[in-house]
């Protein structure tokens, strides 16, 4: 008999999903983008020799010093309250579940790999980027796994649910959606390590600290590479890219593991999104404060369109405060962290 493959439910599946929106004579605009983006894309990569890796962060399993390496760490992670642990697990998940995203970005018209060796920039910027980010999660993953701290069966668990699970972001393999919902997740990631960061060094682990930064760091480098394909779309096409991110919004940026599940929590994402806001992490106000902040758009019809977006997006933090702040206080177990109890 075949084993029955309970996978979480999701009402995504039931949606009409649109595909390939982008009007095919668009096509040429990507191609003849390419020497542009050979020259001012590709450029924000780094190369693997200059990149630093997960090694460098992490005890050396070599070294005489290795256990003595790992009791240091054990030692200062101590201090790491259980709230900070479910948000960074839950961002090592979100980073783990990398070949989903590798996945939908070849699938963008115009921009897509078509062989797995495509010397298109594109193409080369995406299998580079993933390179680059999935130094991310090995890293993040090999320190939560020496801590100590975390349930790894769980997470491991977690990650391969929503590796199957996929994700939903609506980008109807368009680059003009795919390229803006890119640009405000690395942005949402540039935030997110950045506050873990900040607050790893406010609890004494420093080591962790620096581990975010430098992720974020990263992150931020991405986002200008995005940011700056946006600016050029908005250049030489603008009533195209105004519509796709008037769209994109509409959508409301669904976040990349809004289907994960750890086999038991149902709410996982929402519980893991609640933690992550109440702690600082990622809140509606800093994607307020954010994202669009960073592109410079011409035209009237562009700028009307971004101040409302900001209006919009200040209306949805307001709400979320009420929302917050207007019920009791609840607690959640996570998996992640043995069943611990945590504040929502
Ligand atoms: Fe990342
Ligand atoms: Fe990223």
């Amino acid at each position: 008999m075949m084993g029955v493959i309970k996978f979480k439910s999701h009402r995504e599946n039931n949606l009409v999903q649109l595909t390939h929106s982008m009007p095919p004579a668009k096509l040429e605009i990507f191609k003849s983008l390419e020497t542009w983006a050979d020259n001012n894309i590709l450029v924000h990569l780094n190369p693997v020799e200059k990149c630093w890796q997960p090694q460098d962060f992490l005890p050396d399993p070599k070294s005489d010093g290795f256990y003595d390496e790992i009791k240091e760490l054990r030692e200062r992670c101590k201090e790491i309250p259980d709230e900070y642990l479910v948000v960074l697990v839950g961002d090592m998940i979100t980073e783990e579940a990398l070949p989903t995203y590798q996945t939908i970005l070849t699938t963008l018209d115009g921009v897509k790999d078509e062989t797995g060796v495509s010397s298109s920039p594109w193409a080369v910027w995406t299998r580079a980027w993933s390179g680059e980010e999935n130094r991310h999660g090995d890293l993040l993953n090999k320190y939560l796994y020496l801590s100590g701290r975390v349930d790894m069966k769980q997470t491991e668990k977690t990650i391969q649910y929503l590796i199957g699970n996929g994700m939903n972001p609506q980008m109807e393999n368009n680059p003009y959606l795919g390229f803006i919902y890119t640009a405000f997740q690395e942005r949402a990631t540039f935030i997110s390590h950045g506050n873990t960061a900040r607050l790893a060094k406010a609890h004494g682990d420093i080591k962790l600290a620096q581990i975010c930064g430098t992720i974020a760091a990263d992150e931020k480098r991405h986002e200008i590479a995005y940011t700056k394909i946006i600016e050029k779309l908005f250049e030489i096409d603008p009533d195209e890219t105004v519509l796709a991110f008037a769209d994109m919004m509409k959508k409301k940026i669904t976040m990349p593991s809004h289907m994960m599940f750890d086999g038991q929590d149902d709410n996982l994402f929402e519980n893991y999104s609640e933690v992550a806001q109440r702690f600082g992490v990622y809140t509606a106000k800093d994607c307020r404060d954010s994202g669009v902040a960073g592109v410079k758009m011409e035209g009237r019809k562009a700028q009307d369109y971004v101040c409302n977006l900001a209006k919009r997006i200040r209306r949805l933090y307001e709400r979320s405060q009420i929302l917050r702040y207007g019920k009791k206080a609840e607690t959640h177990r996570f998996s992640w962290i043995f069943n611990k109890e945590v504040q929502l």
